[in-house]
């Protein structure tokens, strides 16, 4: 277990990491979700309270253990986690390891919807804000660094080149998420470090080397 450094390489930084999947309601009872398990949010939170860091850890419902050490801002829809990120600004660096849901259902029931022999609901959709290039792009109060991921099945370094540049984001750590992978949901991790420098491929190891390292990374960009 990491204990936070009274003095370390991140001691006075303050950083913003988000983590986990969101839930986008259907009804009271119902939502729509994604496969994240946080873990490699928290690996990372939990790297940079050990390097001294000051971390918000901004969280949508998962179930793996809270990092210790950090402020913990639970939400559950990408809406919440926008509004929370907001007012956890400004950051010295921000880690956008959610995985948020790209849409949420357009008017949610506030009842429960009833089966009804014959009657299949139809759903429509709205696209759910995007955390990750709302930050980057912001005119004044943009962290220094502001990091992304990009979970992919095809394509993934050319996917994620595509993205860095989109978004307007520093750096984006890309993994492959194919099933055969087993990455998704695992405790491993095999990522690509794109950045302004090209790809980086780090070999396959724990989320918490991952984690280790990127923080080291964090902590040198930080200088
Ligand atoms: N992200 C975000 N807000 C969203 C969607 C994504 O902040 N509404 C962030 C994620 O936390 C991640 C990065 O953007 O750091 C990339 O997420 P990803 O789902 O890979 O990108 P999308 O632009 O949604 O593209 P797609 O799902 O089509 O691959
Ligand atoms: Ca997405």
């Amino acid at each position: 277990i990491e204990t936070a450094l009274a003095e370390g390489p991140l001691t006075g930084r303050r950083i913003l990491v988000t983590s986990g999947p969101t839930h986008e309601p259907i009804d009271p009872v119902r939502y729509i979700a994604n496969r994240s398990s946080g873990a490699q949010g928290t690996a990372i939170a939990r790297a940079l309270t050990a390097m001294g860091a000051d971390v918000v850890f901004v969280t949508g419902p998962a179930d793996v253990a809270r990092p210790e050490g950090a402020h913990v801002v639970e939400v559950e829809t990408a809406a919440q986690m926008l509004d929370a990120v907001q007012a956890v600004l400004p950051v010295d660096a921000a880690v956008f390891a959610a995985a948020v849901a790209d849409w949420r259902v357009a008017s949610a029931s506030d009842s429960k919807i009833k089966k009804q022999k014959g009657a299949i609901p139809a759903m429509e959709f709205a696209e759910n804000p995007d955390i990750l290039a709302t930050v980057s792009q912001m005119a004044s109060g943009r962290p220094p660094l502001v990091v992304g991921f990009a979970a992919e099945t095809d394509d993934v370094i050319d996917n994620a080149t595509a993205k860095r540049l989109r978004k307007g984001c520093d750096w984006i750590v890309a993994n492959d998420v194919s099933p055969e992978t087993g990455i998704m949901g695992g405790s491993e991790n095999a990522v690509t470090l794109v950045s302004d420098d090209g790809a980086e491929h780090w070999p396959r190891m724990g989320k918490d080397e991952v984690a280790h390292q990127l923080a080291e990374r964090i902590a040198a960009a930080l200088g």
